[in-house]
């Protein structure tokens, strides 16, 4: 309604859209998640909101969750983190697939439903279908008092604040924290030690000062945006923890800028996509300082022996040698926790690239923030 528009104009303040806003609010929003939630003493969280005690967690066999679109994509991040710190098998998967294919619930796995708006109407078909089996569902959403919230035996409120922009960007980051703090949390009543534990506490706390640096950057991204919006089409790759990051960079790009963004494994590369590149398809590429920068930076010779374009984020200690490239460092945490400080740029990229082409950043066109029916 007219009143709706009127207020929501009001609220987007000096902010030219509603998605830089909520971009520039992650160093404060994304403290709200973790406000006395981190135990400094046992390296460890508490989210009494999940309603399980320390033998319930230990009773967790797997853990499945359950999103749409880049909730899945971030799910994808979160099933990464459970098996990182608690060693349970998990992973993530899109709810409007799952609840077609009749799936098996098991009781000793544990449902995760996560959702900004906790309306998603295939997420919240998803939890019914888990929870008429007989499975324990837990959501991390951010709508205080939303069907999925209500519908879930217990959860974390993620405490984004309002998100009106429909490409989200504040809500994924407070949803990668809750996922921190849960595996965080299964971790400790299993192997995680103690000194592992504090260390990743200790990460969490850096991290809100964290993104305010890579926020700090801006200016130096918006050419290269612009540069990424003259493309048809592009790439976006990563590996292990970076492949999710690459997911919810394409997303991103493609939901704003109407750009083909497509992203795939690195380690794929020779695998098909190689043959797509030349000096008009640009590729993003996160290479951050791990296990797996060497092999990275092999598959950037392969692009760039093509000529195609490259963007690398990374880390400042990471030589990328002869590769000609375009790179963007950001700060490092504790490698698990570096994920979210690496899909900082990708929101900025995309927001700038859609920008640039003069389309409308809180409304694209075909979207809705929530997808409330069938
Ligand atoms: C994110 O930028 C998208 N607009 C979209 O994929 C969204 O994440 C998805 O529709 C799920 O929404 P939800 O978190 O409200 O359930």
């Amino acid at each position: 309604s007219e009143v709706d528009i009127d207020a929501s104009a009001y609220e987007a303040g000096e902010h030219e859209s509603f998605m830089r806003k909520e971009i520039l609010e992650q160093p404060t929003s994304s403290q709200a998640v973790l406000r006395g939630r981190l135990d400094e003493r046992f390296g460890t969280a508490h989210l009494g909101g999940l309603d399980m005690d320390a033998r319930d967690l230990r009773a967790v066999r797997r853990v499945k969750i359950l999103g749409c679109g880049s909730a899945y994509y971030v799910g994808q991040m979160g099933a990464a983190l459970i098996e990182e710190l608690a060693r349970i098998p998990a992973d993530a998967e899109a709810a409007s697939e799952f609840r077609y294919r009749d799936p098996v619930i098991e009781p000793d796995t544990l449902y995760v439903a996560v959702s900004q708006s906790g309306e998603t109407i295939d997420t919240l078909l998803a939890v019914q279908e888990v929870r008429r089996k007989g499975g324990r569902c837990v959501g991390l959403v951010n709508v205080v008092g939303s069907a999925i919230a209500r519908e879930c035996d217990g959860g974390i409120y993620l405490h984004a604040g309002p998100e009106v922009a429909v490409a989200s960007t504040k809500a994924l980051t407070n949803m990668f924290l809750g996922f921190a703090l849960l595996a965080l949390q299964l971790g400790r009543t299993r192997d995680l030690s103690i000194a592992d534990g504090k260390r990743l506490v200790a990460g969490l706390e850096r991290l809100p000062a964290q993104i305010e640096e890579v926020l700090a950057g801006e200016a130096d991204l918006v050419e290269v945006a612009h540069q990424l919006a003259e493309a048809r089409s592009l790439f976006f790759i990563g590996r292990v923890r970076g492949f999710p990051v690459a997911r919810e960079g394409a997303q991103k790009f493609k939901e704003i800028s109407y750009r083909h963004a497509e992203a795939y494994q690195t380690s794929e590369l020779k695998h098909g996509p190689l043959a797509l590149i030349d000096p008009e398809v640009p590729t993003v590429a996160l290479v951050p300082r791990d296990e797996l920068t060497e092999r990275n930076i092999g598959a950037l010779h392969e692009i760039d022996a093509r000529q195609g374009p490259l963007v690398v984020i990374t880390h400042a200690e990471v030589d990328l040698g002869e590769v000609r490239a375009r790179r963007i460092d950001v700060p490092r945490n504790e490698p698990e926790l570096d994920p979210i400080l690496l899909t900082i740029p990708l929101q900025l990229l995309a927001y700038h690239a859609a920008q640039h082409l003069g389309h409308d950043i809180d409304k694209p066109r075909n979207l809705a923030k929530s997808v409330t029916v069938e």
